[in-house]
């Protein structure tokens, strides 16, 4: 089973009107809610590639039980702390060929919270056999906070993908102790190492050559992967295809790089699998979903290349 953590999970509401006021009444008619956070699609395409997943994470309050009940009814399996405030509501108005976001920063979590959930997430390891971690820390929870959950499930022999970004991402990685697999996309790893994100392939590189790396996914949307595993570099290639909505792709390649490793595939095969959840959540509508019907057409286009 493979056991993918959302720690900030959120209901996502997309209100589309044809104008957008400002200082003033906006009635909206097209209402659309979901239960969102980027774990939680990793767990939707995880469960869509027809792999056992376990979602887990902390929630709170009446949005907490929407996110539980809209995860019952996709079938996803799901065991979540429950915490004492209010998950949070995340909100995109699409107008005018735009989309303005207003994204609740979400609970703050006591000291005590944070322990339970780290003994819970101890206790679920138990029936995993690999993790994966997905997005930001809620308020209240030290930056080395995944670098804890990292370090647990090493120590239980479970490898751990993590696909976050800024300070906890940075701790993660200076730890002894290292994630199997990160995966940036480019503004990510630029920041963590700060440079500019328009560097070409031998720049980039170049930069992946650095100690706090062994086990690295950098993903470059449509010019698909830069890849590092220990001491060898990997360029993946991927065809052109028409994006629909590109919103949760890297969840979507997160996942699965999470099912082919989970299936003992090889590095190639690995590699191809992850490129080909990405290109296929692009394709559709709903984020997090993929349509596995077109799986093996999209996989035998992925080329995946060892370079010096
Ligand atoms: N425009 C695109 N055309 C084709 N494939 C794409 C495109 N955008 C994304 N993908 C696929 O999805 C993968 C991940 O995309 P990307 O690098 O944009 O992730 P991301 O920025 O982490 O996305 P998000 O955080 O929204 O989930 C790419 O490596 C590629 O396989
Ligand atoms: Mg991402």
């Amino acid at each position: 089973m493979i056991l993918a953590v959302t720690m900030n999970p959120s209901v996502d509401i997309s209100y589309a009107v044809d104008r957008f006021k400002f200082d003033d009444v906006n009635r909206v008619e097209t209402v659309r809610k979901t239960a969102g956070g980027k774990g939680l699609n990793v767990a939707r395409v995880i469960a869509q590639m027809e792999e056992e997943v376990l979602s887990t994470g902390v929630l709170g309050g009446t949005i907490g039980d929407y996110i539980v009940q809209e995860l019952n009814k996709s079938n996803i399996p799901n065991d979540f702390l429950k915490i004492k405030n209010e998950s949070r509501n995340c909100i995109a108005i699409i107008h005018e060929g735009m989309q303005t976001e207003i994204l609740e920063s979400g609970p703050t979590l006591s000291k005590e919270e944070g322990t339970a959930f780290l003994e819970k997430f101890e206790c679920l390891l138990t029936t995993a056999s690999l993790v994966t971690i997905s997005g930001s820390l809620p308020k209240g929870l030290p930056t080395h906070y995944y670098r804890k959950m990292v370090e647990i499930s090493r120590n239980k022999g479970k490898p751990v993908i993590v696909d976050s970004s800024g300070e906890s991402l940075k701790q993660v990685l200076i730890h002894e102790k290292k994630p199997f697999a990160i995966k940036p996309n480019t503004a990510e790893l630029s920041q963590l190492l700060d440079f500019e994100a328009e560097a070409g392939i031998i720049d980039l590189k170049q930069m992946l050559n650095h100690e706090i790396f062994k086990g690295i996914v950098v993903s470059m949307g449509d010019k698909g992967a830069l890849v590092r595993h220990w001491d060898d570099y990997y360029q993946v290639t991927i065809p052109k295809i028409d994006v629909v909505n590109p919103v949760g792709s890297g969840d979507a390649t997160v996942a699965g790089l999470a099912v082919a490793l989970n299936r003992n595939q090889t590095v190639e095969s690995v590699l191809k699998t992850a490129m080909t959840t990405g290109m296929l959540n692009t394709m559709e509508a709903v984020t997090g979903f993929i349509n596995i019907n077109k799986y093996k057409q999209y996989f035998d286009l992925v080329k995946v290349e060892k370079i010096d």
